[in-house]
């Protein structure tokens, strides 16, 4: 494909046609979903949510393991059925496949789902008015003709600068917390995974883009941001001075924006997790005291097999001095279980790790074997049954962690912040500091702020409290 300059079709003003993009895998796919939207809107595409009235479908996929990839050929088979229909009755549908799956697999897209008009990787975003442009001058071509547009290059030029500012509207759709993309690929290489190939090298906005886009954020009344990287902790952004600045060193810099009170992040790996950052954490309020930091494995032999490049003990002296610094830190991960060769040892190496940190809640993964990387080529592969029976097992210790820790809240005032009415009349819900949803009786009046909130149940997904007037937040 070649390389092109990213222009822009200009802006229509007839009706506006209507989009549907259906989201799967990682939040920066979720991110990615709402600049798409932003970056068609002033082309005349409206979002939509219902795919039977759409004019365009986007679908946003994921090739993080064999069963995300393969959602998508089905997904194309169901959406080729409502194009049929479109066109028996007088309309159409156009198709476009973004995300890891398109990047990864691109052409072989085109080819197995003829009726798909696009085909482009996330690096291609800002390029989308241009593609569609270009996939719409052939709609009324003869289908012998007819070829998808397919981008799968990574560009020269910085995608962030030339998508469209977050718009007010797509963004608050989501309410009080907004997702913000401030990191993108990847150099890690651990051998299991896909990632370093669909999304490519690591890349960091520069530190102005990042402050602006969260103030605007702010400013629209978003008090909850959460940063977004397949490495977040990786960051390392360019100021104003040319000089580059961590993750850590953001983290103060936004601390500063009037009205934002939260501030998440989200992947971390183990080897990113520096000085700086650690001490952001000890001394920044808004810096939410929940850790996503995946380990994967606790066995050390399986550590070096996955590339991760630390051992299970590193880890565990990182989250010591990570709790120093903050004291009342919890932490979720991410495990694969049955990486070829694990044995039970390992296995049961994985599960200790698991009890020694008392994970706060964990997502669990059998091993999938992903075309291209290192992982693939290796022999000892474990059965299928036997990665069930530990994924089961993993589970179950996890979901007793989980419970442990929501029942530890019991009797604790924690600060909340409310985003909605309840399900029930006279409640409304929200968020701990620990993602928990907490709901509680309480006017609308309450929906937009934290609110000081002691924790008086516990059921499965959610604790229950009541509003602590008295306490001081
Ligand atoms: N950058 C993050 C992870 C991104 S992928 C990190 O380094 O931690 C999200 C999770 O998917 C990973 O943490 C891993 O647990 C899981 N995963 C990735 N590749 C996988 C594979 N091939 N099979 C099973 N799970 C996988
Ligand atoms: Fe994948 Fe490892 Fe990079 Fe995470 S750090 S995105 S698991 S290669
Ligand atoms: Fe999936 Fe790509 Fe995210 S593979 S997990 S959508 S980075």
């Amino acid at each position: 494909m070649t390389e092109m300059m990213p222009q822009m079709t200009p802006p229509t003003t007839t009706s506006p046609k209507k989009l549907f993009i259906k989201t799967y895998g990682c939040q920066m796919n979720v991110y990615d979903s709402d600049r798409m939207a932003d970056a068609l809107a002033p082309h005349g595409y409206a979002p939509t949510q219902d795919m039977a009235e759409a004019d365009l479908v986007l679908l946003n996929t994921c090739h993080i393991r064999e069963k995300a990839s393969e959602k998508v050929f089905s997904e194309l088979g169901r959406l080729k059925e409502l194009q049929n229909e479109k066109r028996a009755a007088g309309s159409d549908l156009m198709i476009g496949v973004a995300g890891c799956v398109a990047q990864a697999e691109g052409e072989e897209i085109a080819r197995r789902a003829p009726m798909v008009d696009m085909v482009f990787g996330p690096q291609a975003y800002h390029r989308l008015p241009d593609m569609l442009a270009r996939a719409e001058s052939q709609r009324h071509m003869h289908p012998s003709l007819k070829r998808a547009v397919v981008d799968t290059d990574f560009p020269q030029e910085d995608k962030f600068a030339h998508l469209p500012a977050a718009r007010k509207e797509v963004t608050i759709s989501r309410g009080l917390t907004a997702f913000l993309t401030v990191q993108e690929g990847c150099d890690k290489f651990c051998s299991f995974c896909v990632v370093p190939y669909t999304r490519g090298a690591e890349v960091s906005r520069p530190v102005e883009q990042v402050v602006g886009e969260a103030r605007r954020l702010a400013e629209a009344g978003v008090k909850e941001i959460t940063l977004l990287g397949q490495n977040v902790n990786a960051y390392h952004g360019v100021d104003g001075k040319g000089r580059s600045v961590g993750l850590g060193e953001l983290a103060y810099l936004l601390a500063e924006i009037p009205g934002l009170e939260r501030l998440r992040y989200t992947t971390s790996h183990p080897r990113d997790m520096d000085a700086a950052l650690i001490a952001a954490h000890r001394d920044l309020d808004l810096l939410m005291p929940y850790l996503h930091l995946p380990v994967q494995s606790g066995s050390d032999r399986i550590l070096k097999a996955m590339n991760r490049k630390h051992t299970a003990a590193d880890y565990l002296a990182l989250i010591d001095t990570i709790k120093a610094a903050r004291p009342d830190m919890a932490l979720s991960g991410d495990f694969i279980v049955g990486f070829p060769g694990e044995t039970e040892q390992d296995f049961e190496d994985t599960l200790a790790i698991i009890r020694q940190v008392g994970y706060a809640s964990a997502y669990s993964f059998k091993y999938s074997t992903r075309p291209g990387t290192p992982g693939a080529a290796l022999g000892d592969q474990v059965d299928e049954a036997v990665k069930t029976e530990r994924l089961a097992r993993l589970q179950e210790l996890v979901t007793s962690l989980t419970n442990q820790f929501h029942a530890s809240m019991v009797g604790r005032t924690l600060p909340v912040l409310i985003e909605r009415v309840g399900r029930m009349p006279g409640q409304v819900g929200g968020r701990s500091p620990y993602l928990q949803a907490v709901h509680l009786e309480g006017g609308a009046e309450l929906i937009g702020a934290i609110h000081p909130v002691e924790i008086i149940g516990v059921s499965t997904n959610s604790l229950s409290g009541r509003l602590a007037r008295a306490a001081a937040a």
